[in-house]
């Protein structure tokens, strides 16, 4: 390494260090989604990152999608994927592959590539210490032919009743990296498929988060011409659905982190997981890279 280069690091990592002081023994959650994690090399410097972050002293908790791994699984079995505002249509059969993906392939390849990197990961669905506590997902439907509205069933879709964090908190007190598939557990017993953004958002609240970090395969929320917003709050928020500017995987997501903002969560970050580091340069650099959202 020439003289130059190295100085440049020891310059970067002395710029880092307000930021580090700041988020020092501070929780962050941060969502994986399955969008951005198509790529083995973005994969292996995500795992990086968190080593990094637990290394000097914050607490990542690491919550992961897992749809476009799941879709490739259901093609090959030949069994077809269905969506309703973004969320799967999941039967029984397609739950027990969404266990299998998630739970299993998904989650442990997250977790050996952070242990790879020199961190201690622990994989959990939220069955493990009945940790999410989930319901059947009701949505409705209206329409204009109909009197009433439709009820329309996603099957084993849920949504999170309650979080119990004692598992995550001891995992962290014992230096160990939490990475939770979306996966609850109903009073049933039965599983329950929920969107990860959810169970980051409620995950970021019930831990008292400093910042909610949700990485997906978008600059950030765009506009109708494209152009990322680098700021929202809940009005503006309101007004982008309305007008159908979000829409999609991308009305949970804004949803959830307004969801946590609102509930003590300092600030949720809608950032492009396809940028390499780009869980440092939110955290730890004046770039952010991303869409801020603040109540
Ligand atoms: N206004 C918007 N700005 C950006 N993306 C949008 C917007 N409206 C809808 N989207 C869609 O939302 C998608 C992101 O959500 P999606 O659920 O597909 O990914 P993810 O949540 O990162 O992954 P996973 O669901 O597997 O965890 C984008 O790829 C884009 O197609
Ligand atoms: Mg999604």
């Amino acid at each position: 390494m020439d003289k130059r280069s190295a100085t440049t690091i020891a310059s970067v990592l002395s710029e880092a260090l307000p930021y580090l002081q700041r988020l020092n023994n501070k929780t962050i959650v941060i969502k994986f989604g399955g969008n951005a994690m198509t790529d083995d090399a973005l994969k292996n410097s995500f795992a990086r990152d968190i080593v990094l972050l637990k290394q000097v002293g914050v607490n990542p908790v690491v919550v992961h999608g897992g749809g476009p791994q799941i879709g490739k699984l259901l093609e090959q079995i030949g069994k077809e994927s269905k969506f309703i505002d973004g969320m799967r249509v999941t039967d029984s059969e397609t739950m027990d592959v969404v266990e299998m993906v998630l739970g299993g392939l998904v989650n442990k390849s997250i977790v050996s590539l952070i242990n790879h990197n020199g961190g201690q990961a622990v994989g959990l669905t939220g069955k493990d210490g009945s940790m999410i506590r989930a319901k059947k997902m009701k949505i409705t439907r209206e329409s204009p032919e109909a009197q009433a509205p439709e009820i329309i069933d996603l099957g084993h879709v849920g949504e999170v009743t309650t979080i119990d964090p004692s598992i995550v908190n001891a995992l962290d007190e014992g230096n160990f990296i939490p990475v939770i598939a979306p996966i609850g557990v109903g009073e049933d017993a039965a599983s329950y498929n929920i969107n990860a953004d959810l169970v980051a958002g409620k995950m970021a609240s019930v831990l008292g988060a400093e910042k909610l970090l949700l990485l997906t395969n978008t600059p950030g929320i765009l506009d109708k011409e494209e152009n990322i917003l680098t700021g929202l709050d809940g009005k503006k928020v309101s007004e982008l659905i309305k007008d159908g500017t979000i829409a999609g995987g991308m009305l949970p997501k804004v949803n959830c982190a307004l969801d946590a903002v609102h509930s003590g969560v300092k600030t949720s970050h809608i950032i492009d997981g396809r940028v390499e580091h780009a869980v440092l340069l939110e955290l730890l650099t004046d770039e952010g890279v991303g869409t801020l959202i603040s109540s």
